[in-house]
């Protein structure tokens, strides 16, 4: 049988895309940007996106284009005698797992603020409502639970309908979409009188509050948009054209990626700092200030409403792209499993994990791993652990044991392309300054030194 694989090389790019792009950028990074102190933050980001996350993205691609194969079937096949590289490919299922267990409980209050915004319960700008509002969100136990296994059961319908051709085609007309409803709100976040207020927090660094563990954080995030350091992008990799010129699609990637995490930024600081919002109010940061922004435009109540829709289809690409990982791990690992008993299996395990995600904001709010709940482990293991461990090893890789032959041949097409340059500077990279500046920061960050 033939091989699935992208069709187009724009096709290569959105897919690629629809991955990164996520609640990572609209959620996530205001959130952390916010809690750990702005500009500095996002400096630091930044940079990590560009020396770290970038070359690794590049490295996975196109290990995984010369595999054709999934997250764990490529290191069998790129290191035929040494079964330890394996194990990278495990960390990557696991930490596919812990991301899915946190990353459904928020697609569900995504889900119910679209219900809610609809019905006209969030037409208010003021910071004390908007949280009560969110608190009750998503300390309904029962609520969020089932909205979570909604969520499951969704994506694991669309992975067995076999439609996700029809996802792939729906997410390249929503996600422009997206793009110019994120403009709108900037647009209106930058004309309230404060604005000014917000552009300072977010461009204006203070370095003074950096330490350790704020470094490894932008690296942690850096990691999760662009959805690397455990597997997804070999996956992706595998069904890339040979004719695709992989740095180039993973530059685009990486600035799109960004440029929409900035917009998402630009859109919620200007109204946090305008209507008195605390910057580092946590996860449920975008789900306060976005209502507030539309409550104050005209026909507001119905781009927030659309601000949702388009942001929950933005996360389908992004657990398509997370739940393929243990999917593709279950089918090749010698049970002998079906596709449709490995979704089934993924989705309950999930379902399972979750729980106590979903539950740390209520009946488990408690409980507490090293001193994290359930929701913040499993964040603070896939993103700060297990991705930048994968990503380590990655670059290890793809810098000592890929060969500079090999490396010349995948990254040039074979001589088509004439990129000797990037290819020459993507090598000293990924050998010298990537894995080091990843242990680095992961020993720092964990306190080792
Ligand atoms: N990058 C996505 C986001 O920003 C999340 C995501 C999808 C992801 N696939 C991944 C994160 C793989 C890490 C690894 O929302």
């Amino acid at each position: 049988m033939k091989r699935e694989g992208f069709a187009t090389r724009l096709g290569v790019l959105t897919a690629t895309l629809g991955s990164a792009v996520g609640l990572g950028n609209i959620w996530k990074f205001p959130y952390m940007t916010g809690q750990n102190g702005g500009a500095a933050f996002l400096f630091i980001y930044l940079a990590a996106t560009v020396v770290v996350g970038l070359p690794i993205m590049i490295a996975e691609i196109m290990m995984g284009r010369r595999a054709r194969a999934n997250a764990i079937t490529t290191w069998k096949k790129v290191a035929p005698d040494n079964s330890g590289w394996m194990l990278v490919g495990v960390c990557g299922v696991l930490a596919a797992f812990s991301i899915m267990a946190f990353y459904t409980d928020v697609v569900g209050w995504v889900f119910r603020y679209i219900v809610q915004a609809a019905a006209g319960g969030l037409n208010s700008s003021d910071p004390k409502a908007a949280e009560a509002v969110f608190k009750a969100t998503v300390s309904a136990p029962w609520a969020s639970l089932a909205w979570q296994w909604g969520v499951l059961a969704l994506v694991s319908t669309i992975i067995l309908g076999g439609v996700s051709k029809g996802i792939e085609k729906t997410t390249k007309i929503l996600m422009p979409m997206l793009l110019g409803m994120l403009i709108v709100v900037c647009i209106r976040s930058l004309t309230l009188p404060r604005a000014l207020d917000g552009l300072a927090f977010l461009f204006n660094p203070d370095f003074s509050k950096v330490d350790g563990e704020v470094v490894l954080m932008a690296m942690g995030l850096a990691f999760f948009k662009l959805s690397i350091g455990m597997g997804t992008m070999m996956t992706y990799g595998s069904y890339f054209r040979e004719d695709a010129n992989v740095p180039l699609t993973a530059s685009r990637v990486m600035l799109a990626d960004l440029t929409v995490s900035l917009l998402a930024g630009i859109a919620i600081f200007p109204a946090v700092f305008n209507y008195g919002f605390e910057p580092a109010a946590g996860p449920g940061l975008l789900f306060m200030t976005v209502p507030a922004v539309f409550s104050s435009m005209p026909f507001g109540q119905a781009f927030m409403t659309l601000f949702f829709v388009l942001t929950a289809v933005a996360t389908i690409g992004a657990m398509l792209s997370l739940f393929e990982v243990p999917v593709a791990f279950m089918i090749e690992s010698g049970l002998g499993w079906s596709r449709k008993k490995a979704t089934i299996a993924t989705a309950v395990g999930l379902g399972i994990c979750g729980i106590p995600a979903t539950l740390s904001f209520s009946a488990m709010s408690d409980v507490t791993l090293f001193g994290l709940n359930f929701f913040d482990f499993y964040d603070y293991l896939s993103s700060n652990l297990l991705m930048p461990i994968g990503g380590f090893f990655i670059c290890v890789f793809a810098g000592w044991f890929w060969g500079r032959e090999r490396t010349e041949a995948d990254l040039s097409n074979r001589g088509a392309l004439s990129n000797r340059a990037v290819i020459a500077l993507y090598s000293l990279i990924v050998k010298w300054i990537t894995p080091l500046l990843v242990l680095l920061v992961l020993l720092k960050g964990l306190g080792a030194f």
